[in-house]
This record gives structure tokens, C-alpha cells and sequence, in this order.
């Protein structure tokens, strides 16, 4: 699956599953890959999902392409609109770009997650699975502040380890991994000087269906 990805970048490192292309995306890549993002922020701004038990989450986000990431009191679901209304941005182009770098057999994503991660914010040990189809991988792009990156196997209590994720990283959440618990700690506030105000944003590129 990620072969064209490992002709440029070599082997990548693979932790419990997840295969983690450290630097994946050059410099001149992830200042479009943000430009892109912000404009998609402009059009469909972020918000802090509340989860169902009735807590707001720390990360912000919004989304881009036919169905967007969603939570409220009544569940983890995907939504065909932003809750003001207006349907998602579409994904950009140099976001489809880096996908089908990595994923070159698999159907396009039809969503791209948007997660913001400010001072302080974090998000908890889950699982992606909220799609209708696991058959395809979890792509995620890093850019801005490092990330503290912890994963775990299918069971939630089972054993885990973290990586610090770097601006640029990529990583591919397939196979065994593709149902496997992850969630961030914490990021180093003020790491990396690529998100204006700091802090850290991360795309999620799923195929939902
Ligand atoms: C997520 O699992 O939704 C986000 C992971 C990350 O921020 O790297
Ligand atoms: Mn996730």
C-alpha cells in the first residue's frame, strides 16, 4: 500500500502497527498543506465538539470533504454539515496529494479531519470507528507543534508506547493498527513556529462511505 511513499522516503518506523514516515513532507509542503487548512478554517470555523458523556473536548476542529468528523450528546458520528449550516470545503488538492502518495490503491478519502490542538489540549485513548468501512487505512498528517503520540492494541487497557510527532510526520493507521487505541498526551506549546499563534494542527484522511 505505501510502497510509492517508501521508494522516496525508505522504511518507515513501525510502532504496535502504525507505520510512522518521520519528515515525510518537505518544508515548502507542509507551508501549502497550512495555507490550505486555514482557508478551509476561514470557511468552515473550528469548534470544541462536546463529547457524549457532556464534556467539551480540549482540541478544536472542523472538517473538509463530503462528510466531517462530529460529536454531541448524542454520539461519535460523521455529518454532511458544518453546525452552521453550510455544507464541508472540499479537500484540497495538496492534501489529496500527500493520500495518494501513500495510499496510491486505495479510493480517495471522503473526509479530512481538522484537529487544533492549542496549550493544554490533548485527546484521550480511543478508536477510529466511526467509518462504515475499515478496510482502507487512517492517514495522519502532523504539521506545527511536536505531539506526544501514544498507541495501544484493540484492547483499551492493553500495553502502549509514544512517539513525539514532528511537523511533517506522516502516519498510516492500517492492517492490525486500523481498529488499535491512540490518542495524544500532550504537545510542546510553542515547539515549532509553523501555526501562527502556535500550538499544533493534525489531519486525519479517512474513507468513510
Ligand atoms: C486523532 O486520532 O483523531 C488525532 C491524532 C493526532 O492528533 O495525531
Ligand atoms: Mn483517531
Amino acid at each position: 500500500m505505501v510502497k510509492e511513499a517508501e521508494k522516496t522516503l525508505g522504511k518507515p518506523l513501525c510502532v504496535a502497527g502504525f507505520r510512522i514516515f518521520q519528515a515525510a513532507l518537505e518544508r515548502g509542503v507542509r507551508s501549502k498543506v497550512l495555507a490550505d487548512v486555514l482557508q478551509i478554517i476561514e470557511l468552515a470555523p473550528l469548534f470544541s465538539p462536546m463529547t457524549p458523556y457532556g464534556r467539551k473536548m480540549s482540541v478544536q476542529m472542523t472538517s473538509a470533504g463530503r462528510l466531517g468528523w462530529y460529536s454531541d450528546r448524542s454520539g461519535y458520528r460523521y455529518a454532511e454539515r458544518h453546525p452552521s449550516g453550510t455544507t464541508w470545503p472540499q479537500i484540497p488538492a495538496s492534501v489529496l496529494e500527500i493520500w495518494q502518495a501513500f495510499l496510491p490503491d486505495a479510493p480517495p478519502p471522503d473526509s479530512c479531519l481538522v484537529n487544533y490542538y492549542g496549550e493544554g489540549a490533548r485527546m484521550g485513548l480511543h478508536q477510529d470507528r466511526d467509518e462504515g468501512d475499515f478496510s482502507f487505512p487512517v492517514l495522519s498528517v502532523s504539521l506545527g507543534d511536536d505531539a506526544l503520540f501514544r498507541m495501544g492494541g484493540t484492547v483499551r487497557r492493553g500495553k502502549t508506547s509514544s512517539v513525539w510527532l514532528k511537523s511533517g510526520d506522516v502516519v498510516v493507521i492500517g492492517g492490525a493498527a486500523r481498529l488499535a487505541y491512540h490518542g495524544i498526551d500532550r504537545i510542546r506549546f510553542g515547539s515549532s513556529s509553523l501555526v501562527p499563534g502556535g500550538g499544533r494542527i493534525n489531519l486525519t484522511l479517512r474513507v468513510v462511505r
